[in-house]
């Protein structure tokens, strides 16, 4: 069956908050320590203690937000023993990632001091489920206030004069698991006390984001947008891809073979379902859209790589990682007006990571090739499409072989990306823009000759992109081939 793609050039909705195109760093394995921060004195190029060679990896795909300091590292982060001299600094247990020592070497002015050098806005997870409301208040008070307040005055002996401005504040992170082990009902209540006491302070303004929902549990949803759904501006969800029989029994990240190809792809398309049946949920509560949905934690989940440390959730990523990317990334846009915010786990050597380091080396996967490849959609508005595509079919179960989006930038021109999920055939597809106004396309593809291809140390450019000369315009239509298991990325101008 021939595929076929109309795009309402003419249409355009929802704006893809650059937001979407955010990330995730823990401290978590070596996201932090080896990953972002090597510290002053290392022989690896560093600002500040801060690795150049991701910062600039980052600012590559112009990063336009991150999150930190967890994950479930957020609920036993207490932020008072990361400032002030590094050498007088707490120590204390990472108790979820590996039982390791943490030395507080990266605080809040570290963690300030990345988002500048990457030109960011930082997104901080607050402790609620062993911390206290006392100490993210003033937390708040150390990062935001200008004036003298016992915080602000602290903030200045640790070096730091002026007060930063942060918008993006989580009050806890998972708390109906490791943040706490909450009910709905009692994290509501608690949500609902934290944030009274998370001011504006100086000017500043903070954006609120409740713990929502791991996966389908739409009664968490239902009652956090009861209970204090007027008291938030978003309510988060995390959704991971896991192939394998159960959560317990994870696959291996670069071994697999068709059926867990199918299988990975397939059930990165619940994606799909989840932001519909949550965002449905929210529309009862919320119908203007006031309140976003952030999906501040997605990606993929494989087992670690052979001989890493069960905690680090170091793992590879292949041409699978990257579909998974584009998919995802497709899925956010169509529901861009109620998800203004995601952040793919983790940055850097974690779960579906951007960058891969080893002492000094750094390769970049090919899942941060799509984040590049897609950039063009940041800011840009969606364009609704009408997708008609075969099927892709493995065992009993069959999933649409195409995948894709559409978005119009200010100036006019079109980006469009698309997927080929199936792993063995190429598929023609014909594109039916609404308007003829187009006279030139130019596009991008990454492919690779096996489904199992990554980038090693020795061999970082396996899986790159390339110049796609395969679709040809002429009038409103343009005309192409998508290789099997690939991503493309048209701009039409
Ligand atoms: O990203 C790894 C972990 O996954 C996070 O710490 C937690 O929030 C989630 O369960």
């Amino acid at each position: 069956m021939p595929a076929s793609l109309a795009i309402r050039t003419d249409q355009p909705g929802a704006r893809i908050e650059p937001t979407i195109y955010g990330h995730f760093a823990e401290h978590l394995g070596r996201c932090i320590y080896g990953g972002i921060w090597v510290g002053p004195d290392s022989d690896i190029p560093n600002v500040r203690g801060i690795r150049t060679d991701i910062v600039e990896a980052l600012r590559a795909i112009q990063i336009p937000v991150l999150r930190w300091p967890g994950g479930c590292f957020a609920d036993e982060y207490h932020w008072e023993d990361g400032v002030g001299p590094r050498d007088k600094r707490p120590v204390m247990l990472n108790t979820h990632w590996g039982g390791v020592t943490e030395y507080n070497s990266f605080g809040t002015h570290e963690f300030m001091d990345l988002c500048d050098q990457l030109g960011c806005e930082p997104y901080i997870c607050g402790n609620v489920g062993s911390g206290t409301v006392r100490e993210m208040q003033q937390w708040v008070e150390y990062l935001t206030f200008a004036g003298n307040s016992p915080m602000a005055d602290l903030r200045r002996a640790n070096g730091r004069e002026e007060p930063w401005r942060i918008k993006y504040w989580g009050v806890g992170n998972e708390n109906w698991g490791c943040g706490g082990s909450m009910r709905p009902e009692y994290y509501a209540d608690e949500y609902r006390r934290y944030q009274t006491y998370l001011r504006n302070l100086s000017g500043n303004a903070l954006f609120k984001i409740a713990c929502g929902a791991n996966r389908e549990d739409y009664d968490w949803t239902e009652v956090l947008m009861q209970v204090a759904g007027s008291r938030m501006h978003g309510l988060s969800l995390h959704y991971y891809t896991a192939p394998g029989p159960s959560w317990r029994e994870k696959r291996s990240a670069t071994e697999f073979g068709p059926d867990e190809w199918f299988q990975t792809l397939s059930r990165t398309l619940f994606m799909e379902e989840l932001l519909d049946t949550h965002g449905a949920i929210m529309d009862r509560y919320d119908p203007e859209k006031r309140v976003a949905l952030i999906v501040d934690e997605w990606g993929t989940w494989y087992t670690v790589e052979p001989g890493t440390n069960p905690g680090f959730l170091y793992q590879q990523n292949t041409l699978r990682d990257a579909l998974v990317a584009g998919i995802n990334l497709n899925l956010f846009h169509a529901h861009a007006d109620r998800v203004r915010m995601a952040n793919i786990a983790q940055t850097v050597n974690v779960l579906q990571a951007m960058v891969l380091t080893e002492g000094k080396r750094m390769l970049l996967t090919p899942t941060y090739h799509v984040f590049h490849m897609y950039q063009q959609h940041m800011g840009a508005r969606n364009l609704p499409v009408a997708l008609s595509t075969p099927l892709y079919t493995m065992g009993s179960e069959q999933i649409g072989a195409l995948h894709a989006s559409a978005s119009l930038a200010e100036n006019g021109s079109v980006t469009v990306s698309i997927c080929n999920l199936d792993h063995e055939h190429a598929i023609d597809l014909s594109v039916a823009l609404a308007e003829d106004r187009f006279h030139c396309v130019k596009g991008k593809v990454l492919a690779a000759d096996r489904l199992q291809a990554h980038n090693t140390f020795d061999e970082p450019e396996t899986v790159v992109p390339q110049c796609f000369e395969g679709a040809s315009l002429e009038g409103s239509s343009v005309q192409l081939r998508m290789p099997a298991a690939s991503v493309v990325v048209l701009s039409l101008c």
